[in-house]
């Protein structure tokens, strides 16, 4: 019997790779996916925490990950001994962490969360009177402190994308838009641009609020995140005059390039059975990792 080959792709690789996918979300709608959709492989277009995180969900599933470079400056700035240290000088507090970590992260900590839901999942944790400390995105840690008035000590990785985004250029780009304008932004930001957003949130998160939007239907908006969801946006709404945030004047960079090892080539090995298998984690590694993961997607139901 041939095996069922499934392929996911995160809304930040190319159009063509998203065309080649049975599915396409976000980091939390491809967990989900990853966990229920039955398959015997997964191929995973992504970026290797999401691959992981498929392979801890689903560990009877062979994951192939097609570029094996795909990683994310938030693990690779992240040395798993040195959190562990940081953990044990926080004792008392609740370790939540981003998604975008290693296994040997998800495994040292006791919530995992994602752009969509880490900002329920601390309030909850906060009604209940808990102390919380926040890990590895300190731009998004910044975020929810300012935004909730939180005390969460904060670890220091930042998105090498995300992070770029700056007040001096936005000013800019939205001094030369004369009619009405907006600004959506992925709270991988600096906090100083997530102030000066309309709307702060995760990738479906900013794609939902494109499709709502019914405001001047000539706005110019701008988006601060990764460029692969324009193509989404676009496909939503042509309607409207969506553009990326510039990083600084005329520079539209804003491209992940872990996502972006995701070519055609490499994802049609993938499903062919080449490419990096996810097969290097122990069971007892997954066991502790899917443990602060299921807690999230329980939540989250
Ligand atoms: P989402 O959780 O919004 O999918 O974001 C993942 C990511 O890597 C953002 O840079
Ligand atoms: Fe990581 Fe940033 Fe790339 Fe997302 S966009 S995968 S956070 S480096």
């Amino acid at each position: 019997m041939s095996k069922r080959v499934v392929t996911l792709a995160h809304y930040y690789t190319q159009p063509e790779i998203q065309q080649m996918a049975d599915k396409v979300g976000d980091s939390l709608e491809l967990s989900l996916y990853a966990k229920e959709c039955g398959a015997d492989v997964i191929v995973f277009a992504g970026v290797r925490f999401m691959a992981e995180t498929a392979k801890i969900l689903n560990p009877q599933a062979e994951v192939i990950l097609p570029a094996s470079g795909s990683t994310c400056s938030l693990v690779t700035q992240t040395d798993v001994t040195a959190l562990q240290k940081w953990r044990e000088e926080h004792a008392d507090y609740v370790h939540v962490s981003y998604i975008n970590s290693s296994a040997e992260h998800k495994a040292l900590s006791d919530w995992i969360v994602t752009s969509r839901n880490v900002d329920d999942i601390i309030a909850s944790l906060y009604a209940e009177g808990k102390k919380v400390a926040f890990s590895p995105d300190r731009n998004m840690g910044a975020y929810l402190n300012f935004q909730y008035g939180y005390d969460m000590p904060l670890w220091s990785a930042v998105c090498e994308v995300h992070d770029k985004f700056n007040q001096a250029a936005l000013d800019e780009a939205f001094a030369a838009v004369a009619g009405a304008k907006y600004l959506i932004a992925h709270p991988e930001s600096p906090l100083p641009v997530l102030q000066q957003a309309d709307y702060v949130g995760s990738t479906s998160g900013m794609l939902n609020w494109i499709k709502a939007f019914d405001k001047e239907p000539d706005a110019v908006i701008f988006v601060a995140t990764e460029d692969g969801i324009l193509y989404n946006m676009g496909l939503a709404r042509p309607d409207l005059n969506i553009k990326q945030a510039p990083i600084y004047a005329g520079c539209q960079c804003n491209s992940c390039p872990y996502m972006k090892m995701n070519t055609i080539d490499a994802v049609k090995r993938a499903q062919a059975g080449e490419g990096t298998r996810i097969d290097y984690l122990s069971a007892e590694q997954m066991d502790s990792a899917r443990l602060p993961i299921e807690r999230m997607l329980e939540f989250s139901k």
